[in-house]
């Protein structure tokens, strides 16, 4: 397979890799791949999509009523975040029962009924586990805090501060303060990287361990193709405690800047991931993972020395690039596709910004939403999308401390606001609450859900959405297989670029161009001369030699 890419010019040549194929997971193409290296995954925060009991929340109904929409987008399998029982503190990721479905969100038939569902539609349902930490309301920290000698008190990490007032050593929580909770009970501190109601597990205890993976065999056996496992950085702590080295400069929560380098990323990590595959093989899952690197050669151990951790780890590289720089993202790109493995693209989540505020520049916002679908969704590899992306969504940040509901953007406002502002309600029309529910949601509708919201971007052809699905048409009828070549170019400037497109680098010295989806404004009158590519624009074509 060849795809030929150039972005602002400049050409990347993008070659396929040949992937590992395990035994139980079928090819679904010629060149050995997997159902999930074709498809689209769709993030949902179930909290946020379509409410069908008009509570102001969410559900997992309210998910099914709009399967057929995300058929015709082109939607492959869903990710659906934490919809277990859980008191809500982190919503959703501090699960109570792992085995359970929030009354919140519907009851396991209503489960049972989404996933059936899907799978009509041939949409696989991936669930999100949370496996570093559970709620300090599950049952076994309830009983893990009761006594020194209870059963489950060595499933969590119980130590002694250093003396009276002072926590077991300087490890801070990403969610603020300290990483350590007293409990008064036992005289003893626990250990949470997120919220005090968050305690992490203890992974060395092969109790922990037994009982997590049989979590993820209890849902694979109820027809879940997958999981997307949390936060799996932070899994294993140094058991010496040691100090992390103190770094110049604060943070947003005011406090000093740390190396966590004893307590993320351990290399204990990988042999959680391994046994996590090792289950996932036994039902032929996907394991997608919210791998946070800052590199690629980092990012590329997630994959297991001998592919055996997980398939399908995130890249979430993109996410923090500042600004729109096609060299820098061309950079990046070619450095993925040396490193040879299957990659896995995002550019939002439920937990950063949304993608088209972040690049919206006031003049160009919708063509600058298009043209960065038409990068991620394009290339080689997986491709993992965020509700309301494909319509344009923008953030809805909180305008006072009063009004946030994410527990971080209470601690440190106004530096950090919390993400409430990236999990409002989906935009399903210009209605009353967006046509999200029939009573105000749980978070507020932007006033930009009147141009931007589902109902009237299907209407128009040249919206966000209309884009969206084209695009996503192409990717799952353009394979571009041997002998055959997809042109990409993108325009990642407020300028127009003349294009000469000289493919002889390509083996394509007298190549036949036709056109296959372009969003210029102005009609393109022939492919002769320089292609003109107008401001943040995308122009794909079909090569044939
Ligand atoms: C992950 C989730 C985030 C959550 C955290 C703790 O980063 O994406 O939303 O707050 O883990 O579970």
């Amino acid at each position: 397979m060849v795809k030929a890419w150039i972005v602002t010019g400049a050409l990347a040549l993008c070659c396929m890799a040949a992937p590992i194929v395990k035994a139980q997971q079928k090819a679904v193409d010629a060149e050995g791949h997997q159902w999930w290296q074709h498809a689209v995954f769709y993030e949902i925060y179930p909290r946020s999509f379509a409410d069908s009991n008009n509570d102001g929340v969410g559900d997992l109904n309210g998910i099914a009523s709009k399967l057929d929409y995300l058929k015709d987008l082109g939607v492959d399998a869903i990710w659906i975040t934490p919809c277990f029982p859980s008191p809500q503190v982190d919503f959703g990721y501090d699960v109570s029962d792992y085995e359970a479905i929030d009354p919140m969100y519907g009851t396991m038939k209503d489960f049972d009924h989404l996933v059936s569902e899907a799978k009509k539609r041939n949409i696989r349902v991936i669930l999100d586990f949370v496996v570093n930490h559970t709620s300090d309301k599950h049952k076994w920290f309830e009983d893990s805090k009761s006594s020194k000698t209870a059963e489950h008190r060595d499933w969590y990490i119980w130590r002694d501060g250093k003396g009276p007032g002072q926590p077991p050593n300087n490890w801070l929580s990403t969610f603020g303060l300290s990483a350590w909770k007293l409990d008064p009970k036992t005289n003893l501190y626990y250990y949470h990287y997120f919220y005090p109601e968050q305690p992490d597990l203890n992974w060395r205890n092969p109790a922990v361990e037994k009982a997590m993976l049989d979590v993820t065999r209890f849902w694979y056996k109820r027809g879940v193709a997958g999981f997307r496992l949390d936060a799996v950085d932070t899994l294993f702590e140094d058991t010496k405690l040691t100090d992390n080295p103190v770094l110049p400069g604060t943070d947003k929560f005011g406090r000093p800047n740390m190396d966590e380098r004893y307590n993320k990323k351990l290399p204990e990590v990988h042999d959680v991931m391994r046994k996590l595959r090792g289950a996932a093989e036994e039902y032929g899952s996907v394991l997608i993972g919210e791998t946070w690197t800052s590199n690629v050669s980092e990012l590329k151990d997630y994959y297991g020395a001998k592919n055996d951790e997980l398939q399908l780890p995130m890249d979430l590289m993109m996410t923090e690039f500042k600004g729109l720089s096609a060299d820098r993202y061309r950079k990046h790109i070619g450095a993925v596709d040396a490193a040879g493995a299957w990659p896995t693209y995002v550019i939002t989540n439920h937990d950063i910004v949304r993608s088209y505020t972040r690049y919206a520049d006031g003049a160009h916002n919708d063509d600058i939403a298009k043209m960065m679908a038409a990068l991620y969704l394009t290339l080689r590899g997986t491709a993992v999308m965020y509700y309301g992306e494909e319509i344009g969504m923008e953030n809805n940040d909180p305008k006072n401390k009063d009004e946030v509901q994410d527990p971080i953007g209470k601690l440190g406002w106004p530096l950090e606001k919390g993400r409430d502002g990236e999990r409002t309600p989906m935009q399903w029309n210009d209605g009353a609450n967006a046509g999200f529910s029939k009573t105000k949601p749980w978070l507020p509708v932007p006033a930009s859900a009147k141009t931007h919201n589902v109902a009237s971007e299907q209407k128009d052809n040249n919206s966000v959405l209309s884009f969206y699905r084209q695009l996503l048409a192409l990717r799952h009828k353009e394979p571009a297989h041997r002998d055959e070549a997809i042109l990409v170019v993108l325009n990642m400037s407020a300028t127009e670029q003349k294009v000469q497109l000289d493919l002889s680098p390509l083996s394509f010295s007298s190549p036949k161009l036709s056109v296959l989806l372009t969003d210029f404004h102005k009609p393109l009158a022939g492919l002769t001369d320089a292609l003109p590519m107008e401001p943040y624009s995308v122009f794909i074509a079909k090569i044939a030699k």
